[in-house]
């Protein structure tokens, strides 16, 4: 078992043609390749862009299952059925903008349509939600940008009480 087992990750990815079969979910493994290094993903679901099931599974992932993280992909845009911020902002007690701000910012690197996403990043408990944008290469992109400050955030929200700015 890895030290970073202790963290463990809900991936959800959201997309009305994936839950239905409709279309393989690609981001969905690429995010949990990419979360290795993090912790266990541990809870894996594709649901369709419908507020009141994406409320419901974050709700029961950070009360009920208490996960570390949970990272979703897709519904982050501008069509009428993106809906993934929305249920975000819902169930968050506070927002950490600056998740979002480099996810956007590192992003308008590789394309100006970046700024499209309306991806949240978040907390409800002791539960950090992470939007992502739905294709692969965007989830990729946009994930990479603040992989690096993801192991700091998990270990604070668990509880750590050492000072920062020490590594
Ligand atoms: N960010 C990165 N890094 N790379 C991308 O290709 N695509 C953008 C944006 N963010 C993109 C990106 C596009 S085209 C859109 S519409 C928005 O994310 C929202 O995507 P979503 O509706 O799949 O969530």
């Amino acid at each position: 078992m890895k030290a970073t087992d202790a963290f463990r990750i809900g991936v959800l990815t959201l997309s009305d043609k994936g839950a239905q079969g409709q279309r393989v979910d690609e981001s969905g493994p690429v995010v949990r390749e990419l979360l290795d290094t993090v912790g266990q993903v541990t809870h894996v679901i594709i649901l369709p862009d419908d507020i009141k099931s994406i409320v419901e599974i974050l709700t029961a992932w950070a009360d009920q299952e208490q996960l570390s993280l949970i990272v979703t992909t897709g519904g982050t845009g501008l069509t009428p059925r993106d809906v993934t911020p929305q249920a975000t902002l819902q169930v968050i007690d506070y927002e950490i903008p600056g998740m979002a701000e480099v996810m956007r910012m590192q992003s308008l690197r590789k394309t100006p349509h970046a700024m499209l996403s309306r991806a949240v990043v978040g907390v409800r408990g002791q539960t950090l939600i992470v939007n992502l944008p739905g294709s692969p290469r965007a989830a990729r992109e946009n994930l990479e940008a603040v992989l690096p400050a993801l192991p700091h955030a998990l270990a604070k929200l668990a509880g750590d009480p050492s000072d920062c700015g020490q590594a």
